[in-house]
């Protein structure tokens, strides 16, 4: 089977994570496809669902050991801190982790985060220490399982100390009682997977033999910490690696391109306005920022990530708008 080359596709780049496009765009992207694949012709569809079972079924092997997780109080609240405002997971795992519908795209897939917590219907109590780790850095999850829409593309190079606060905070959820039905990819979501349009797991994309680069530098309000920051983060993701913006390669053009973040773009920034602009979502002449920008999370960035991140933006060197 072979589809036309539809002007908008999902096809991720090495450089944009799909996972964090809203879920009202994500719609309108998907329903784009849906027509592509039904102006298509569709045959044997017995054989799209066999070929789509063992290309989404192949378990990864990842060696890569997981470092020691210790419980501690400091460990705990820094990974809360980095679920909440760094890496997102409660975006899809849900404010408690225990668990969230994500997303219903009717023919495509439903996606929903696990409940990650040890209640009823939860997998924290299945879910080894190594487990964790290797769905953050791999997208891989227990068994050598491919993680549908796990964005673990940010996060092979997260330093042990961090990913290990993940985990402790992790164990120390407060165990909440919610049945998640498993994720499911129907026949559409199938059939364009196997077409090469639909991207479904980050675990393909990741060289998982490396090598990599896990020095994390000292923390504190340094242009060198808060590379790392915009890495982990997701800055770099959606921005572009030269941090210039344009649109999202392979995205609508009715979707809110990324701005130009490299001193070209906000070099006439004060660091107070950058600071509003993370918190309050407003650029310096007090209009609005999309809300594909995600505000919601870098407002309860802390004063030092904050200040680390613009200390490193306004470092890069200037680029001009759209080049990514
Ligand atoms: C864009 C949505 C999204 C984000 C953000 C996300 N996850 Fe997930 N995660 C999922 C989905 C969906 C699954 C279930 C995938 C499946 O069953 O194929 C999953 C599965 C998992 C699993 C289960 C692995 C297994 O063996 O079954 C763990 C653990 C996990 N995620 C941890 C995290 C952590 C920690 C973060 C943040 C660092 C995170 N996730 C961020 C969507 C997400
Ligand atoms: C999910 C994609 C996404 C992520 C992740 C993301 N951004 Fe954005 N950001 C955008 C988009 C899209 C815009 C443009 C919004 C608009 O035009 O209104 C934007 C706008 C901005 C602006 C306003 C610039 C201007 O001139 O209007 C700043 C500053 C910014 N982002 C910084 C960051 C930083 C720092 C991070 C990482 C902590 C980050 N963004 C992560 C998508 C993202």
């Amino acid at each position: 089977m072979r589809l036309p080359n539809p002007a908008a596709t999902l096809r991720r780049t090495s450089e944009f994570s799909l996972f964090s496009l809203s879920q009202s765009l994500l719609m309108r992207i998907l329903k784009r496809l849906i027509l592509v694949l039904l102006a298509a012709v569709v045959t044997g569809a017995g054989a799209v669902y066999g070929m789509s079972n063992s290309r989404m079924n192949a378990a990864v092997a990842v060696s890569d050991p997981a470092p020691s997780v210790t419980l501690d109080s400091l460990s705990v609240a820094r990974g809360e801190y980095l679920v909440r405002a760094i890496t997102k997971c409660v975006d899809c795992h849900g404010d408690d982790m225990g668990g969230k519908d994500f997303i219903d795209a009717g023919p495509v897939f439903a996606v929903r985060g696990p409940n990650l917590t040890k209640g009823a219907g939860g997998i924290g109590a299945e879910l080894s220490d190594d487990d964790i780790v290797r769905s953050i850095r791999h997208g891989v999850g227990r068994d050598g399982r491919k993680l549908l829409f796990m964005p673990s593309m940010a996060w092979p190079d997260m330093a042990d100390d961090d990913v290990a606060a993940i985990v402790a905070y992790v164990r120390s959820l407060t165990p909440v009682d919610r049945v998640m039905p498993p994720s499911e990819v129907r026949p559409v979501g199938r059939a364009l997977y196997l077409a090469g349009q639909l991207p479904l797991y980050e675990a393909e994309e990741i060289d998982h033999d490396g090598p990599f680069n896990r020095m994390k530098p000292p923390a504190g309000p340094t242009a060198e910490y808060g590379r790392y920051l915009a890495t982990i983060g997701g800055c770099t993701g959606c921005h572009g690696p030269g941090l210039s913006g344009g649109q999202v390669p392979g995205t609508p053009p009715e979707l809110k391109p990324a701005a130009n973040i490299t001193p070209t773009g906000i070099g006439h920034w004060t660091e107070a306005d950058f600071f509003r602009a993370l918190r309050e979502g407003k650029r310096p002449d007090g209009s609005t920022i999309d809300p594909f920008m995600p505000i919601a999370a870098t407002k309860l960035m802390t004063d030092d990530d904050t200040r680390a991140i613009w200390n490193f933006l306004i470092s890069v060197p200037r680029k001009e708008y759209g080049g990514r």
